[in-house]
């Protein structure tokens, strides 16, 4: 079993979306083990997109996360649960996202654009003990 961090962004729960992205992982086969609706503070947003630090787009992706509540939550699954939930979310420009996924059905703007997964086992394990940190 492996685990990873999802969050619904705050464009997601302010178009009621929660239901229907949370819902097409369920349907995958995956589990939600842990979740709950919260307006993440600067300094948590800033710890989260550490690796973004001085990029164009920071500021604006750091305004946007924190702008309203989103729905933080822990997926458990197989080996590589990650990447499956990856694969389901899409590219990260939603204009370039297949159908199917959901930022390709569900999304139109790079910065709102639904979902954050994290991108690999490593990227798992410590966000999750950043979001969840008494989660075992
Ligand atoms: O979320 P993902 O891992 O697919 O993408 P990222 O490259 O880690 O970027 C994190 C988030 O920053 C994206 O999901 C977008 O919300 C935002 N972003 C943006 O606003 N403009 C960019 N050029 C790249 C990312
Ligand atoms: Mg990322």
């Amino acid at each position: 079993m492996d685990r990873t961090l999802v969050i619904v962004k705050p464009d997601g729960v302010e178009r009621r979306l929660i239901g229907e992205i949370l819902g097409r992982l369920e349907r995958r086969g995956l589990t939600i083990v842990a979740g709950d609706l919260r307006q993440i503070d600067e300094a948590t947003a800033k710890r989260h997109y550490a690796e973004h630090e001085g990029k164009p787009f920071f500021g604006d992706v750091i305004a946007f996360i924190t702008r309203s509540p989103s729905f933080v939550c822990a997926i458990e699954g197989p080996s590589g649960t990650w990447a499956i939930v990856r694969a389901a979310m899409g590219a990260t420009n939603p204009a370039d996202a297949a159908p199917g996924t959901i930022r390709g059905d569900l999304a139109t703007e790079l910065t709102e654009n639904l979902i954050h997964g994290s991108d690999s086992a490593a990227s798992a394990e410590r966000e999750l003990a950043l979001f969840f940190p008494t989660l075992r």
